[in-house]
């Protein structure tokens, strides 16, 4: 939906926003399940994300509508004993209650977004981000980017995912027309220059989710964590597994179990690969950086083993067609997008091609979406 039509559901029910707030969703190029292991990644904010429309009222609750499907909540400002009714208040709820503070008054707001929903597109941090914001601003909360940070990863752990940061970092920082080189051990940043030319990045969005996300994502934390602790205990004293290096895989594959062998070699050539993605993009060398790409895929599936038919059917697919430079899956992976970088746009009968052959094989039809790297949150009035 658009903003336009969440204004005229705003305006019948509340009167007229005071405030507004534009939360984009995020791409990453590349960089995958490494930042929780303090490792690199290379993301940018795209234009598609969630607009919030807000007016103060007289109450002690947050009335608020999610336009798209009409769904309405009143969620207690100390967001502490409310029922969840719909999947997505928990979000407002788990930022309530990561801010701990009474808040004065209440607020109206409508919500709405463009985003594929589960996509892997980070939808549910443009909610905790841009929920944050308006916060932010009807209670004066004076609140550093650091602290906004804190609070939307905070929030996120709530709601049962112990994600990284990622995607909170890139929807408060994006820049149009640049990806953020992001260290996430300590949160330095560089700024590079997405000078695409005639290139094309496009999520093409398997419509899947399979098993359970928070369970699969969390189990995949659960054994970076226990790696480094027999890491740290037999081999050598480490932080995280970003303190390791390409030399030392020959050792471990001796010492560790194959599973767990397979998910530290995996983040220590992710991270090598973000950096090599850089030093691509600075040449402008595209043919390259989509062989990256492809070699970033193939691990995520065979040895981080987050992928899934549909998402490596759509990576394979495109190996045959020489307008793809390069693809793989985005985000947490078991469902939600792959993304796609080409050297000139997706023809309407590559796009139907796409469609009709995912379809015979999967009975589902997947959306192709072109993206662009946009400004971060936005505020305005
Ligand atoms: C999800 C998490 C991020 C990151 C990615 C995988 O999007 O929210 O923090 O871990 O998965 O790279």
């Amino acid at each position: 939906m658009t903003k336009d039509k969440a204004l005229n559901i705003f305006r019948l029910h509340y009167g007229e926003p005071t405030h507004q707030v534009f939360a984009p969703g995020r791409a990453n190029i590349i960089g995958e399940h490494t930042d929780y292991n303090d490792g690199f990644v290379l993301p940018f904010s795209i234009g598609q994300g969630i607009w919030f429309l807000a007016s103060a009222n007289g109450s002690s609750h947050l009335d608020l509508m999610a336009a798209d499907t009409g769904e309405h909540s009143m969620i207690p400002l100390d967001g502490v004993d409310h029922e969840l009714a719909f999947g997505w208040e928990r979000y407002f709820v788990q930022v309530l209650k990561a801010l701990g503070k009474p808040l004065k008054y209440g607020l109206n707001m409508v919500f709405c977004g463009n985003l594929p929903i589960g996509g892997g597109v980070s939808s549910s941090s443009a909610i905790t981000c841009g929920f944050i914001s308006i916060l932010n601003h009807f209670y004066h909360l004076d609140l550093s980017g650091d602290d906004m940070l804190e609070l939307a990863v905070t929030a996120e752990t709530g709601t049962g995912v112990r994600g990284g940061i990622m995607d909170q970092f890139t929807i408060f920082n994006g820049k149009k027309g640049e990806a953020i080189l992001l260290d996430c051990r300590s949160c330095s940043h560089e700024y590079v220059e997405l000078d695409m030319k005639c290139h094309h990045f496009y999520l093409i969005n398997t419509h899947v989710r399979h098993n359970l996300v928070q369970t699969d994502y969390n189990s995949r934390r659960g054994q970076c964590e226990v790696a480094k602790s027999l890491i740290s205990d037999n081999y050598k004293k480490i932080e995280a597994l970003r303190d390791l290096d390409i030399r030392d895989l020959p050792d471990l594959q001796e010492m560790l179990d194959d599973t767990l062998f397979k998910r530290v070699s995996f983040v220590v050539q992710e991270n090598n690969r973000v950096l090599r993605a850089v030093k691509t993009l600075k040449a402008h060398d595209w043919n390259v950086l989509g062989e990256v790409l492809y070699e970033s895929h193939d691990e995520l599936s065979n040895m981080y083993e987050v992928s899934c038919d549909e998402l490596d059917w759509l990576v394979e697919y495109t190996l045959d067609n020489d307008l793809f430079l390069g693809a793989r899956m985005m985000g947490g992976g078991f469902g939600g997008c792959t993304i796609n970088l080409t050297r000139e746009k997706i023809s309407s009968d590559i796009s139907a091609d796409i469609e009709n052959r995912y379809y015979k094989q999967f009975g589902i039809k997947p959306e192709i979406l072109e993206i662009n790297s946009e400004n971060g949150i936005l505020n305005s009035k």
